[in-house]
């Protein structure tokens, strides 16, 4: 379709990009992202990638929805200006709008385009969604009242309740689009709406500096509390945490002062005897037991078997999560010795196991909301809950595990690996490494559950690893996948 490299130096020369299409299909769509996501990294606004996703989609495929209505009035030879007429196409048009594949061709042989532009000017992008279509005085005037109330309501739950019944379901993308901006620091009134003889304009401005705005919601102070009355983490899991780090610790050391704790004790025989360590005979004592798991090991299964002692007894079990974590875990042990970060290997093992407890957090206070929106984050295909959780309930499952994790005393890169699982490129993040690391191995794992496209994995982050061959790295996931189903789901499943 176009090359976005091209593109990208004509955006570097300071010239404006603009490219147009009659329809959006998939191909079109991952065009349109690399363009962006080049863009991004040109201002440094890479954290924008995200929800300039949503918003460019939501934009565009108002504007495709616009001209798809006009070549519908066409083809049915009704006159779009009269009133009769009007109501008469809308009926059935309603339906067709949720499909447009059926209305690709005629799209293509239209003369019907959405043109979207792009420029630097002063370090800021100016955006711009152009359709060569005159606006009708009513849809001017739905698309400004939604921007309106976009700005009264506090979160887009809220919106979404009260506009998801409404006419010409478009609506909703505006007000998602408002949200996402606001929410991202970008001032309230972002988006000018330009009508014009034969086309109509929507633009918007994102400043070279952002500063951001705080979503409210009643669940979201609920959660803070809850979150502050956590119990503390074991003061003997910390220990021995320590001891296990220290290289100078023995196994007698360890030994003893497991022994002190009978459940502990009970805890680390039970997973000794586990299918996952086999020695040939039954472990009946505790020195026994940590020689066979490793240091290494006893380290993650004591943090994990805390973790989920505390959560399980103040939340419900969701076991789906924990294998998740337990997975994200694994590879992120995994990825970080591949790219030769020997370093963060442990640090980024407990981050998987981690990464996603606000997840619990959340569907524990409200599961309906949280269905709700997983609802809309499919129904839209947006790239991560995480933002529409921010612009919902003003706080995202990220940012409360962070806050656990923080609670709890775990090292800073610890509790910056959970918070920004989701956003590797945002600005200011001091242990890029690990943060990298566990964004991956979430990603390969959410792309496995539901068949993602891979390309849904930000290019700048596999550069940054130095993940240069998409080949060998597709083999060594491969690799991963079939060690993990094979041997390693062991420590979640014997963990007490
Ligand atoms: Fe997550
Ligand atoms: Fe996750």
């Amino acid at each position: 379709m176009f090359n976005s490299s091209e593109l990208a130096k004509q955006f570097d020369r300071g010239e404006e990009v603009a490219i147009s299409f009659q329809y959006v299909n998939k191909e079109i769509e991952i065009d349109v992202n690399s363009l962006l996501s080049k863009v991004l990294s040109r201002l440094d606004k890479g954290y924008l990638y995200d929800t300039l996703v949503s918003v460019f989609r939501e934009l565009i495929q108002n504007g495709i929805k616009a001209n798809m209505k006009r070549v519908w009035f066409e083809a049915g030879n009704l006159d779009i200006n009269d009133m009769g007429d009007y109501r008469k196409g809308m009926e059935k048009f309603r339906e067709v709008a949720y499909h447009p594949e059926v209305m690709r061709d005629q799209l293509r042989d239209s003369r019907y385009r959405v043109t979207l532009k792009m420029r630097n000017r002063e370090g800021g992008l100016d955006v711009s969604v152009v359709n060569n279509a005159r606006v009708l005085p009513g849809e001017l005037e739905r698309i400004r009242y939604r921007m309106r109330k976009a700005l009264e309501w506090n979160n887009f739950v809220e919106a979404y309740e009260n506009m998801y019944d409404a006419t010409e379901g478009a609506g909703l993308g505006i007000i998602l689009s408002v949200m996402l901006l606001k929410n991202a620091g970008l001032d309230a009134e972002v988006f000018n709406v330009i009508p014009d003889e034969g086309s109509m304009t929507i633009s918007l401005r994102i400043p070279p500096e952002l500063k951001s705005i705080e979503i409210t919601s009643s669940i979201k102070s609920q959660i803070l509390e809850d979150v502050n009355s956590l119990p503390t983490f074991p003061e003997n899991v910390l220990e021995l945490r320590q001891l296990c780090d220290n290289p100078e610790t023995t196994i007698d050391t360890i030994s003893e002062k497991i022994s002190l704790d009978p459940a502990l004790a009970a805890d680390v025989l039970k997973l000794s005897n586990s299918a996952g360590f086999i020695s040939g005979k039954r472990i009946t004592k505790i020195s026994q037991a940590v020689m066979i798991i490793g240091l290494k090991n006893l380290n993650s299964m004591l943090t994990a078997a805390a973790l989920r002692k505390i959560m399980d007894k103040r939340y419900r079990k969701f076991e789906q999560i924990w294998e998740h974590c337990n997975r994200t875990a694994y590879y992120a042990r995994q990825i970080a010795m591949e790219v030769g970060y020997g370093k963060v290997v442990d640090i980024a093992y407990i981050a998987g196991l981690l990464h996603d407890i606000g997840k619990i957090v959340l569907l524990s206070t409200d599961a309906r909301l949280l269905n709700q929106i997983s609802d809309i984050v499919n129904d839209r295909k947006i790239r991560t809950s995480s933002i529409i959780e921010e612009i919902s309930i003003g706080i995202s499952h990220s940012a409360i595990g962070a806050l656990i994790a923080d609670k709890w005393n775990f090292p800073e890169e610890l509790v910056e690996a959970v918070r920004y699982h989701h956003a590797p490129l945002a600005p200011n993040i001091r242990h890029r490494e690990v943060v990298m690391v566990v964004y991956l191995a979430n990603q390969l794992c959410i792309l496995e559950s539901k068949e993602m496209d891979p390309l849904f994995i930000e290019s700048e982050v596999l550069d940054k690893l130095s993940i240069t061959s998409r080949t060998a790295f597709e083999k060594f996931v491969t690799r991963l996948q079939n060690r993990y189903d094979m041997h390693e789901q062991f420590l979640l499943k014997y963990m007490p």
